[in-house]
This record gives C-alpha cells, sequence and structure tokens, in this order.
C-alpha cells in the first residue's frame, strides 16, 4: 500500500520549482534534481532563477523540506518521482524527447526494491507515458520493479500566477493504472481537501473549494493536456481573427468579446485580441497536436489557422505602424515589454522578439524596455540590434512610434501625455488594447477604432 512521505522532483524549472514548493508545503519532504549544476548551486544558496511572482517567499519558507541536488541517488529513497523537465520543438516541429528520455533512464538506474510512482508532468505526445515505461522497464535492475508505476499528470499552470494555478487548480488530471492513481490522489489529498494553510502571498480566491480529479488512462491524460493549451490557444486566435474585421467595419473587440464572452458556455477568458499569444507552450503545444496527427495521416485544419492567425498578428502591428510612418528607415520606434506576458521573465516565442526583428530589417532603430526581463534579453536576444532602454522615458525620447507588446501594470499606470509628449511623432501602436482614453498622439489599437488625437489632459 501507498503512504507517500518523500517525493523526488526532477528539473528545476518553471514548472519543476513550482511542483517542488507546492509539495513541501502541502508536507512533503522534496529532494529537487537538476542536471544544471549552476542552477542547482543558486538554489542551494537560496536563489531562485527565474522570476514568478511568490515563488521565492514559497520556497525559502520550506526550509529542510526543500533540498536541491544533481544526484539522482534522492530517487532511490523517494515514493514519488515527478519528471518536469523541458520537452522544446525540435527543427520540424515536433517535440523533442531527449530530456524526458534521458530523466526517465537516470531514475531507472536508481530504482530500487521500494514500490516508487513515476509522474509524467511535462507535457508530453501521446504515448509518451508508454514510452517512459518501457525506458524504466528496460533499464531497471530488475523488470518487476518498473511495472505500471508511470502516471501522466499535467500541469495546467500559467507562468506569471503559476503558484495560485497550483494550489486552487480547477483539475488535477490523473492518468494510468489504478494503483498508481489511488496513490497520487492520495499525494494530493492535502490539494484536494484544500487542508493545507495557504501561504501569505498567495491566499485561496473568495469562493473557491476543492478541485474536480480527473482520473483516466495516460493516453487520455495526455491528450487532455494538449488538446486544453490548444483550444485556448484557438479562442484567442478567433478573437484576433474576429477583431481585424472589427477594425474594418467599424465594430470594437472589447465590446464583441464581452458580449459573446457573458455567454456561461463561451465564458469570458482568453478572448482578448492583440499582439496574440507566445511563450514556451501554445505555439509548441498546438504544434504537437498537429504533428500527432500527421502521424496518423490525420489533418487538423483548425489547428494549422490558429497558428496562421496567431503569426499573422505579429506582422499585422508593423502593417499598422507603416500605415501611419510610411517608411521605417532611420525611424525611432520604441518597444514596451518583451516578455511574452506581464509578470514572468520568459522570453520563449515572445512577439516582442519578432516585432524587433522585422523593424529592424525595415531599418528602424529600436529601443525596447521590459520592467523584469532586460537581463535575460541581454543574454537571450543578442543576435537582435536593438538598444536596451535604461528607463521607460528612454524609449518615447524623440520616438517616431511606440508600441506596446506586453500589458505590464507599469505601462498602465504610465503618465502617458508626458511620455508622448517626449515623442517626435506620437504615434503608439497598443497592441495589447491596455490605453483608455484618447490622448495627445495617434493611438492605433487592436479591433477598435484608432484612438484619435485628443488634447493634453491638464
Ligand atoms: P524549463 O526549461 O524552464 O526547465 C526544465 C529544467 O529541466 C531545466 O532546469 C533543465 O536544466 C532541467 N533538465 C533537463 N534535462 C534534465 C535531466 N535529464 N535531469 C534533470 N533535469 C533536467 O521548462 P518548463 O517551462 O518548466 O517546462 C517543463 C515541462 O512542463 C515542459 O514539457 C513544458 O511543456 C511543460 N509545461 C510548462 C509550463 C510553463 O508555463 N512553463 C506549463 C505547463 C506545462
Ligand atoms: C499557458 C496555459 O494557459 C497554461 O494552462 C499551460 O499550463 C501553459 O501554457 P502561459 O503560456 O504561461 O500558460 O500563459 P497564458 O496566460 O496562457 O498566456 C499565453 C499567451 O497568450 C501570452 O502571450 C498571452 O499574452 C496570450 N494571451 C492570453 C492573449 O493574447 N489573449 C488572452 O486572452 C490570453
Amino acid at each position: 500500500t501507498c503512504d507517500p512521505k518523500k517525493v523526488a522532483v526532477v528539473g528545476a524549472g518553471y514548472v519543476g520549482l513550482g511542483t517542488a514548493g507546492l509539495l513541501a508545503h502541502l508536507g512533503y519532504q522534496v529532494t529537487g534534481i537538476d542536471v544544471d549544476l549552476d542552477r542547482v548551486a543558486q538554489l542551494q544558496r537560496g536563489e531562485v532563477p527565474i522570476h514568478e511572482p511568490g515563488l521565492d517567499a514559497l520556497l525559502a519558507a520550506q526550509g529542510e523540506r526543500l533540498t536541491w541536488t544533481t544526484d539522482y541517488a534522492a530517487v532511490a529513497d523517494a515514493d514519488v518521482v515527478f519528471i518536469c523537465v523541458g520537452t522544446p520543438p525540435s527543427s520540424d516541429g515536433t517535440p523533442d524527447l531527449r530530456y524526458v528520455t534521458a530523466a526517465a533512464a537516470s531514475i531507472a538506474a536508481h530504482l530500487d526494491a521500494r514500490p516508487l510512482v513515476i509522474v509524467n508532468k511535462s507535457t508530453v505526445p501521446i504515448g509518451t507515458g508508454d514510452f517512459v515505461q518501457r525506458i524504466l522497464e528496460d533499464n531497471a535492475l530488475t523488470f518487476d520493479l518498473a511495472r505500471h508505476t508511470v502516471v501522466s499528470n499535467p500541469e495546467f499552470l500559467r507562468e506569471g500566477t503559476a503558484l495560485a494555478d497550483s494550489l486552487y487548480p480547477d483539475r488535477i488530471v490523473l492518468g494510468g493504472s489504478t494503483e498508481a492513481l489511488d496513490c497520487m490522489v492520495k499525494l494530493y489529498a492535502p490539494l484536494i481537501e484544500q487542508s493545507f494553510t495557504p501561504p501569505p502571498a498567495t491566499p485561496r480566491p473568495e469562493g473557491f473549494t476543492r478541485p474536480a480529479v480527473v482520473r483516466t488512462t495516460l493516453q487520455s491524460a495526455e491528450m487532455i493536456k494538449y488538446a486544453a493549451n490548444a483550444f485556448l490557444a484557438l479562442k484567442i486566435s478567433f478573437a484576433n481573427e474576429v477583431a481585424g474585421l472589427c477594425e474594418r467595419v467599424g465594430a470594437d473587440i472589447e465590446e464583441v468579446t464581452t458580449g459573446i464572452g457573458l455567454d456561461t458556455r463561451i465564458g469570458l477568458r482568453f478572448l482578448q485580441a492583440g499582439l496574440g499569444w507566445g511563450g514556451s507552450c501554445f505555439g509548441k503545444d498546438t504544434q504537437g497536436l498537429i504533428s500527432a496527427g500527421d502521424e496518423h495521416d490525420y489533418d487538423m485544419p483548425i489547428l494549422r489557422a490558429a497558428i496562421d492567425v496567431n503569426y499573422r498578428q505579429r506582422r499585422v502591428v508593423i502593417d499598422k505602424l507603416l500605415r501611419h510612418l510610411k517608411t521605417l528607415k532611420g525611424k525611432k520606434v520604441g518597444v514596451l515589454g518583451m516578455a511574452f506576458k506581464p509578470n514572468t521573465d520568459d522570453l520563449r516565442d515572445a512577439p516582442a522578439h519578432d516585432l524587433i526583428q522585422r523593424l529592424v530589417q525595415l531599418g528602424a532603430r529600436v529601443t525596447a524596455h521590459d520592467p523584469i526581463a532586460m537581463p535575460r534579453a541581454a543574454r537571450e536576444w543578442a543576435h537582435l540590434t536593438y538598444q536596451a532602454a535604461d528607463s521607460i522615458e528612454a524609449v518615447f525620447d524623440r520616438a517616431d512610434a511606440v508600441i506596446i507588446a506586453t500589458e505590464w501594470n507599469e505601462y498602465r499606470a504610465l503618465d502617458w501625455a508626458a511620455m508622448t509628449h517626449r515623442m517626435r511623432e506620437a504615434v503608439i501602436i497598443d497592441a495589447r488594447n491596455i490605453i483608455r482614453t484618447p490622448l495627445a498622439a495617434e493611438i492605433e489599437q487592436v479591433g477598435r477604432a484608432v484612438l484619435k488625437a485628443g488634447p493634453v489632459p491638464s
């Protein structure tokens, strides 16, 4: 019988760090394992390698319940092992499983006589649970040690709100054998019953009772993850497609999405039109589902269209700019926001990357700013020739146009009148629809009428 007390979490990225923090907070003894020596050294010093609101405090509060290592020996001691390593897209768009394969082989080498549940939390192609099961069986000391141990428990957290999403999830999806799932339900009991004390920075939302638990097969659990992300992605693309028509017929996308989203069958969330989705998940997972279809000679045209609309949106913003400035040669264009969404430093598939690249190609001089992600951009976007702004003002100074690429609260709260005053030509492309009142500037938004230059507010 399973009575989980010790947990190992393999991979200390956005998902692994959150999972380790959550499980330690629920009272388990957690060992985090990562192959990145620098990352582990940082964590051992008490530094958190990513920006995620509340995570520093949550990890610091765990004390001895949470330790970090590069040594897989911790697996031998654990009752449950979570695989949270990356599954980035390969050059052909299919998910690269090399990290999952390596992690499974390392785990297998440390299986001993104790029963163990191995949980796949990474987002993986349908069939990977069986694949991991085989790696374990092939590499374990004896075949019996590894049988029926793999569970799929996909992760639905969003970056920027990862802690609240993990502590108060809508549902917990579990796929695998009855015995292994019983063990997972035991492990998650404090989460399912919401019997833990909420961390100070992440209180329980009003009205939240408990997550639903979905028990299913490995394949269905894996499919749920891909289908959930693809559905959210296509919801956003739908809003963006309708937004384009709104601009042409004189309708306002914000009012339209409110009007349709109030139908509870549709829902208000994930209908925000703008620059489209970015990040490490939506593009990768939508493409991953299409690739899964290809493997079975099964076309998924809705998903292909969702991707087309999404990346078209990045070009639409440049077209809007060109309509105002005619040419970008020698013009100074400011970009506000580099991370793929607010409250994270993650730059993976960030729309701002493509914007900056295209602006530079068209001859613009680009100055870009982000409240958190600039140091990371200095490392990861060294191939882009833009100027990193040392202040928000520097983005506006003598600029011909400014594009809002990420809707950080810092930008919502700007003294826009003072900022536009610094510009040479006051053209603002508000690609996230955050400006609400007319300014002494031409403001182009997405799916709404151009906000004409108004008087400078006194
Ligand atoms: P990440 O790139 O931030 O972190 C992955 C970590 O795994 C890195 O620290 C890396 O050093 C480590 N690693 C690689 N190989 C390893 C090995 N063999 N042994 C131990 N550690 C190893 O990735 P992430 O964003 O946390 O995503 C992890 C998985 O979760 C992916 O499959 C992703 O699709 C999925 N997911 C991500 C999110 C998200 O918002 N980031 C949300 C839900 C699901
Ligand atoms: C997403 C899923 O939401 C989450 O469940 C999964 O676990 C990982 O992938 P994440 O990528 O962290 O999470 O952020 P999310 O809030 O979903 O935003 C993704 C992208 O969509 C961002 O670029 C965001 O700006 C964009 N977006 C989101 C919109 O353009 N409009 C919206 O209405 C919502």
